[in-house]
């Protein structure tokens, strides 16, 4: 089995990268820059090159599943939240299903759900990814979607919560996202569910269980 991971270089895509072999998932890495390939390349991790907004569909040959975890980034326009988190993310989807992709995992955002009850700044970021979850929910294609809080860079607790409702905080970090991206990869039951996710104290393990 192997991974096609989208967005390979981004904060919680090195983490995944940098876990791989702990995981025992075998990884191929896409990236726009072949040169950040060395920073990724490991005994689990392969690189291919790829762009959202080009074509990638090559980057898929001989993968089985998918982690969507690119993003256009606060630093550009509403032109690539358009081009990479909506419309590149959809695609990415249609040609998971005409491959036949047996795993799609996105790594939506919590509260695409409302997007007219975020920020104002922040409104057409959560329909990009609204959208994107929709059009996954309705594709041919097995999926787990993930729902994070704001993205944090301090150490995964290996601990996180679903219920938002009872959190206090509104952060998780990026090692706990990652490993839940492999905690649905790993497990059966992840399939078909979205799941909303802060720093809390469920073992991420059991995340999961039905
Ligand atoms: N920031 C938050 O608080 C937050 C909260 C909830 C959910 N999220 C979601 O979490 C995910 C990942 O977060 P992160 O912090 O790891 O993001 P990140 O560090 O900004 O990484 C994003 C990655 O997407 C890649 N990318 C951008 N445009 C691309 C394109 N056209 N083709 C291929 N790849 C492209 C970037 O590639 P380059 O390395 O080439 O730039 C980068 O590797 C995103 O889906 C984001 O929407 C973020």
């Amino acid at each position: 089995m192997k991974t096609l991971v989208i967005g390979s270089h981004g904060k919680i895509g090195r983490i995944l990268c940098r876990k791989a072999a702990v995981y025992e998932l075998p990884l191929r890495a896409m990236v726009r820059d072949t040169a950040q390939a060395s920073e990724l390349e490991g005994p689990a991790v392969e690189v291919v090159a790829g762009d959202l907004e080009g074509d990638f569909a090559e980057a898929l040959e001989g993968c089985d599943r998918v982690v969507f975890t690119a993003g256009s980034g606060g630093h550009t326009g509403g032109d690539k939240t358009l081009l990479v988190d909506l419309y590149g993310a959809i695609r990415a989807i249609e040609q998971s299903e005409a491959r036949g992709i047996e795993h799609f995992v996105m790594v939506s955002a919590l509260r695409t759900d409302r997007p007219l009850e975020g920020p104002p700044a922040m409104r057409h970021y959560f329909v990009a990814k609204k959208l994107a979850d929709d059009r996954l929910r309705a594709s041919s294609i097995p999926w787990t979607i993930l729902r994070p809080g704001r993205l944090t860079d301090t150490a995964g607790s290996g601990r996180v919560t679903t219920d938002v409702s009872r959190a206090s905080g509104f952060d998780i970090s990026r090692e706990n996202v990652a490993d839940c991206i492999a905690a649905a990869l790993r497990q059966p039951s992840a399939r078909g569910q979205v799941v909303d996710l802060l720093d809390g104290d469920q073992p991420i393990g059991e995340i999961f269980a039905r």
